[in-house]
């Protein structure tokens, strides 16, 4: 008997295909990530029918790369851990159902996965969980705050009620006329620039941990339209750190609050829009003044990976969790 975990993950829900190998829920094996940025970057966004075609091209390929560079066969494999959602269906199917032939074929036990799990135990890798804790979320399609006492129980206790700030930042970036995704030009730019434009941030209700970011878009958008009408020079610049300031001083503060309230020992920075610097420094600042320990994950466990989804798939694996035959994917899975 061994007393090591191994788990083979599998995550396909939106536009990278991706398979990790995982020990006991920490240390990567392998995590083969293969992006199909270039195939969308043209249609400005992610276009659902080439992600599904990529992944079934793809899917085999990463799955056979990924347990080679690991080291291991079907046999030292303890169970399959695949994302079920939320995503694209297309998308999410490919994975599922890759996940489904192995674990029936090699008898091993199957482990649907949510993608949001995935994103927060990117952190495990990195540093061993301590409870309680919170998570901010911010990628592409989500900006959540996630409060557990425990492992493998989440709490979203705040929630983007219009634009995730991934989706704003690649909006805005869109009407400056720069390439898709445009969270990590604006960041760039960001930092040449001066937060001269006082654009507006929404706080919501007293007490509430949601967020809103159309409001702060649509002012940007027409902040340019109407600079472009006067012909009046606005610094690209200057906008995308007024911007970014708006993002970023609404994000710290709110999940410093939530933070302070809740008594977290721990906080977690996840999703895509992780790779922020500007986010990054800010929250690291605002804990080490508190006094609340930090993690923020490498970049390569920021953006979608599969070792996200193993490592949250093997605390699943302990704890007696098991899909069946009837898995699917869920474009709309809720935490
Ligand atoms: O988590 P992710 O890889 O995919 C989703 O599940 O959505 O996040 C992608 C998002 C995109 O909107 C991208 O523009 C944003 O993360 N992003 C950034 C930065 N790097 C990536 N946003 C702001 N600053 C960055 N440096
Ligand atoms: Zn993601």
């Amino acid at each position: 008997m061994n007393n090591q975990t191994i788990i083979l993950g599998i995550e396909t829900s939106c536009d990278e295909t991706s398979v990790a190998v995982v020990k006991n829920g920490r240390e990567i094996l392998s995590n083969v990530v293969s992006s199909q940025i270039e195939s969308h970057k043209r249609f400005g966004g992610v276009v659902p029918e080439i992600a599904s075609r990529h992944h079934v091209e793809q899917i085999t390929f990463i799955v056979e790369e990924a347990m080679k560079k690991a080291e291991v066969t079907f046999d030292d494999i303890d169970g399959i851990a695949v994302t079920e959602g939320p995503g694209l269906v297309g998308a999410l199917l490919v994975g599922v159902n890759a996940a489904k032939a192995i674990a029936f074929a090699q008898n091993k036990p199957l482990i649907g996965v949510h993608h949001i799990a995935g994103h927060i135990y990117a952190n495990h890798i990195v540093k061993e969980l301590e409870f309680p804790l919170l998570t901010l979320v911010v990628s592409g399609g989500h900006t959540e705050l996630i409060y557990m006492d425990e492992h493998a129980s989440f709490h979203v206790i705040g929630e983007t009620r219009d634009d995730a700030v991934g989706e704003a930042y690649d909006k805005v970036a869109r009407t400056l006329g720069l390439p898709y995704p445009g969270g990590p030009h604006i960041d760039r730019l960001a930092h040449e620039g001066e937060a001269s434009i006082d654009f507006p941030r929404a706080w919501l209700e007293e007490g509430s941990y949601d967020f809103s970011f159309s409001g702060l878009k649509s002012s940007v958008i027409n902040k340019l339209h109407n600079a472009k009408q006067r012909n009046e020079d606005l610094p690209v610049e200057n906008i995308a750190a007024s911007f970014q300031e708006s993002v970023i001083d609404v994000l710290v503060t709110k999940t410093m609050k939530a933070a302070e309230e809740k008594g977290v020992k721990h906080l977690l920075l996840a999703g895509g829009v992780a790779a922020n610097k500007g986010l990054r420094e800010r929250l690291t600042e605002a804990c080490e003044e508190k006094g609340i320990h930090v993690t923020i994950p490498p970049l390569s466990l920021c953006t979608d990976n599969a070792a996200m989804i193993a490592a949250a798939g093997t605390i699943l694996y302990e704890q007696g969790v098991r899909s069946d035959d009837r898995l699917n994917g869920q474009p709309g899975k809720q935490l």
